[in-house]
């Protein structure tokens, strides 16, 4: 059934109604600076349900005990809420098997992860990594750590200049030596979803795997990894209405036996002598130490909120969003946009000739409106634009199209008083 759009915001077939999403994030109604607070900053972090918060709560009030290690009931209930948080997380990105869900602390650490893991097993002199010229630094210093060990190669697939990747530069850059082709989504800086599906077809064809850094991604795209068929998938908690400080990886089973453990410790051994220690199995080889219970059962309520919504709802109010925030936007003559993809998620990052970004995000803050500015973790990608900085705005399920009207609003007085 087609969605129609009522009163504004409303969708009549599906039930998406932001108010009522709006009113299960307490944060949203904070007064900032004496101005209703308009949170435009949601690839940083997103605000958490009522949901979340409660789970946080109610875990430490009447759950807390460590878990996998005691036989009385609390250490049970814990386990038990640690281990159907996995079995969520599983069932949201399809995975085939609770073995493919590690636990991490986030998208960053599942990439170090990763890498830690390729250097032991994997990498040798002169092997090379396939990344792309808009990485998260997250994707980039993981693996200039290794160059600090190892001979290998960095190869960037070059970005063009509205901020997509060149497919026919990347297929040059495959070769025998490539190991591993580690790529970003969603673009954290410039917005654009890449090519995930042609470029995981193109790296099998040379049985090359692949790693999505998803951080941007999985909160709002639909993820089925079998049915991408990537070899890993990184993302955090915190991105997608979930707690700071829990991360997922994801990673195709066989690949993951195949592959010695990150960090050691306890839980992720099976026996442990001085002379010789075995490994637990997966997914338990990969945490070591006592896991962040609390914020991984929080994780999992955190699906149960954004499913119980639906992705494909949330994606087409944030498209339709996106939409009017650009249209909106590039009627400021004295605004540039930067990263105009074809298909890009809900981030706008923008420069003006006049006004530094720190001073516009500063300005912004006094009328209540929450941006980033910076260089967002991505310098190779203010280089490439030739640009120090930027500001960015980015959206959520819960913003709405007046929202958008009070950014414009109040890049119109900043322009003002600037010029
Ligand atoms: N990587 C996050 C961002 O883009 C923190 O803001």
């Amino acid at each position: 059934m087609a969605t129609e759009i009522i009163n504004n915001n409303k969708r009549k077939s599906t039930g998406f109604d932001v108010n009522k999403i709006r009113a299960d994030f307490p944060i949203l109604k904070e007064i900032i600076h004496g101005k209703p607070l308009c949170y435009l900053d949601n690839a940083a972090t997103t605000q958490k349900p009522q949901s979340v918060i409660d789970t946080i709560v109610k875990y430490y009030t009447s759950q807390n005990a460590n878990i996998h290690r005691g036989v009385h009931y609390l250490s049970e209930l814990a386990t038990k809420e640690f281990e159907d948080a996995r079995t969520k997380v599983k069932d949201f990105i399809n995975a085939s098997s609770e073995k493919e869900i590690i636990f991490t602390r986030g998208t960053t650490e599942s990439i170090n992860l990763v890498a830690n893991v390729f250097n032991k097993a994997i990498l040798k002199d002169e092997d090379e990594i396939i990344i792309s010229a808009m990485e998260h630094h997250s994707n980039i210093v993981p693996w200039q750590l290794i160059q600090d060990q190892k001979k290998i190669k960095l190869r960037i697939i070059p970005i063009g200049d509205n901020g997509e990747i060149i497919f026919d530069e990347f297929i040059k850059l495959i070769n025998e030596k490539t190991k591993l082709i580690s790529i970003v989504y969603v673009s954290n800086s410039l917005g654009t979803i890449n090519p995930v599906e042609r470029i995981i077809e193109e790296a099998h064809r040379h049985n090359i795997p692949v790693l999505l850094d998803a951080a941007q991604a999985i909160q709002h795209i639909k993820i089925d990894v079998q049915k991408l068929d990537c070899d890993f998938l990184a993302f955090s908690g915190h991105k997608i209405y979930g707690p700071t400080g829990i991360g997922v990886l994801y990673g195709k089973e066989k690949l993951l036996d195949s592959l010695p453990p990150f960090l050691g410790g306890g839980d992720m051994i099976s026996k442990v002598t001085f002379e010789k220690t075995t490994y637990n199995e997966l997914p338990y080889k990969f945490e070591a130490g006592t896991s962040n219970i609390a914020d991984t059962i929080g994780l999992g309520t955190a699906i149960d909120y954004v499913s119980q919504i639906g992705l494909e709802n949330i994606s087409l109010h944030e498209n339709e969003i996106l939409d009017y925030a650009t249209e909106s936007l590039l009627q400021i003559p004295e605004l540039r946009i930067i990263g105009q993809a074809k298909h890009k998620s809900s981030v706008i990052s923008f420069v003006f000739d006049n006004i530094h970004p720190h001073d516009a995000g500063t300005f912004l803050d006094f009328e209540g409106i929450a941006i980033r500015t910076g260089h967002h973790c991505t310098q190779p990608v203010m280089d490439r634009f030739n640009i120090p900085a930027t500001s960015r705005a980015s959206f959520a399920m819960y913003n709405t199209k007046e929202e958008v009207d009070v950014l414009v609003k109040g890049i119109k007085k900043l322009i003002e008083v600037f010029n």
